[in-house]
């Protein structure tokens, strides 16, 4: 007899949501639905996908890391990947529970150990001042195509050991947050646009195209140790491929674009950059959250926060509207940089899956934000942002920057 058998949920059904979070309106400008997600309930049920979504902080970091009821085995995206017309091959890391979980992230860990991660910074500082020197040259500029791509497009796949065309990696990456979601009109451009390149994609992530030193190498050599399942290798570099890029190209993007709308908050960082970039680019993550979204599969009916989720069915928490709950913000949309904010906000998820690159991602930022704001008095927008419509990444597509020296 299971649990949930032994001991009935009495609790109510969530409260129905007849809104679909992925419209363009919605992924435009998520935070108007957001707020109504939270205020309806701890968990909603979204009509139109079928799955219950939860944006409060409190019950984002239950369905994050209680894997007994919440489990990733369904895969971390909308579909149920053990389901006919949905199977893939699950992430080798992402896509399996404690304990076979635990084994792995540890080989993993000791591949990118914080010993391992201080060896780094030298190559990221000298990107960094280039990609500086650059911006500063230009004057006005992209922030997106300038420095956050400029960068770690350049660093990132240097640490891992590929050699990938960086158009490449943003085609993909934007098919792999697209497919996160939903089967809609997004999901099925960004299929169509990358399909010329899938042969390439699986091909590129084999041992014989791993160069040397970097560590996708090394999560060959712990596989040839005993240290992961045999044939799962590829599958590794390529999540790390899909979790390491986009999400820091974009963190580092909004914490620019909200530099520049705040010159107060500019100004703080300013006079202590050591500590206020750590700061800026943590808060930027709470209030933009490049991972909007990550999902769970349910084990059981399940009782959250007080209402009653059906077994089998897939759980969404929103980070993007967990980042920004009254519950545990004050006045939770203001950008403030003195906030303490990192190991609280879910931009990095939480439990047995948080993020195991979130070191890599803030050496990124400090270096190359710290590059740019030690030549600039002042950075001032100079045109309107926009955003990437990607299913269940908030990224921006064009930040027009002007840089004050
Ligand atoms: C600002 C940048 C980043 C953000 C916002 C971010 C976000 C996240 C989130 C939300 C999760 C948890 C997913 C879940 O709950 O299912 C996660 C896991 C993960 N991230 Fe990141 N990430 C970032 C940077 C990186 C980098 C640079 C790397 C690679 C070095 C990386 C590699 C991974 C991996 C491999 C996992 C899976 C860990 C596990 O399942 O045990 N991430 N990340």
């Amino acid at each position: 007899m299971s649990a949930s058998e032994a001991t009935p949920i009495t609790a109510p059904d969530a409260p129905v949501l007849d809104e679909d979070p992925f419209s363009d309106e919605n992924i435009a400008n998520p935070y108007p639905l957001f707020e109504r997600m939270r205020e309806m309930g701890p968990a909603v049920f979204v009509q139109p996908h079928g799955y219950y979504a939860v944006g409060r902080h409190a019950e984002a970091g239950i369905v994050a890391s209680d894997y007994a009821r919440f489990t990733t085995q369904g895969g971390v995206g909308m579909s149920d990947i053990r389901k006919p017309g949905a199977w893939r091959p699950r992430s080798p890391i992402t896509e399996w529970d404690p304990p076979e979980h635990t084994r792995v992230r540890a080989a993993l860990q000791k591949i990118l150990s914080p010993l391992v991660v201080k060896t780094w910074r030298e190559a990221f500082e000298r990107r960094a001042e280039e990609v500086a020197e650059a911006a500063l040259a230009k004057g006005r500029i992209d922030g997106v195509a300038d420095v956050a791509e400029a960068f770690v497009l350049d660093v990132f796949p240097k640490v891992l050991g590929v050699n990938v065309p960086p158009e490449r990696i943003k085609q993909t990456g934007e098919l792999n947050f697209n497919q996160l979601g939903p089967n809609n009109a997004r999901l099925q451009a960004a299929l169509a646009k990358t399909a010329p390149l899938m042969e390439w994609y699986v091909n590129i992530l084999q041992r014989e195209h791993m160069l040397p030193g970097g560590f996708g190498e090394k999560i060959y050599q712990a596989e040839d140790a005993g240290e992961f399942d045999a044939g799962t290798a590829p599958l590794h570099v390529r999540t790390f491929f899909r979790a390491g890029v986009d999400t820091t190209m974009a963190g580092i993007g909004s914490t620019l674009k909200l530099l520049a709308e705040h010159p107060d908050q500019l100004a703080l960082v300013k006079q202590d950059p050591a500590k206020m970039i750590k700061n800026a680019f943590e808060e930027a993550l709470r209030l933009e959250s490049p991972a909007q979204v990550m999902f769970r599969t349910t084990t059981q009916d399940v009782e959250l926060g007080g209402v009653k989720l059906r077994a089998d069915t897939k759980v969404g928490y929103h980070m993007g509207a967990a980042n920004r709950d009254p519950r545990q913000w004050k006045a939770p949309d203001r950008f403030d940089v003195t906030r303490q904010t990192a190991g609280v906000h879910r931009a990095f998820g939480a439990g047995a899956h948080v993020c195991i690159g979130q070191m890599i991602a803030r050496l990124e930022a400090e270096s190359v934000l710290g590059a740019l704001l030690r030549r600039v008095k002042a950075i001032e927008p100079d045109g309107e942002a926009r955003w990437r419509p990607v299913n269940t990444l908030r990224t921006l597509d064009v930040l027009p920057l002007r840089l004050v020296t």
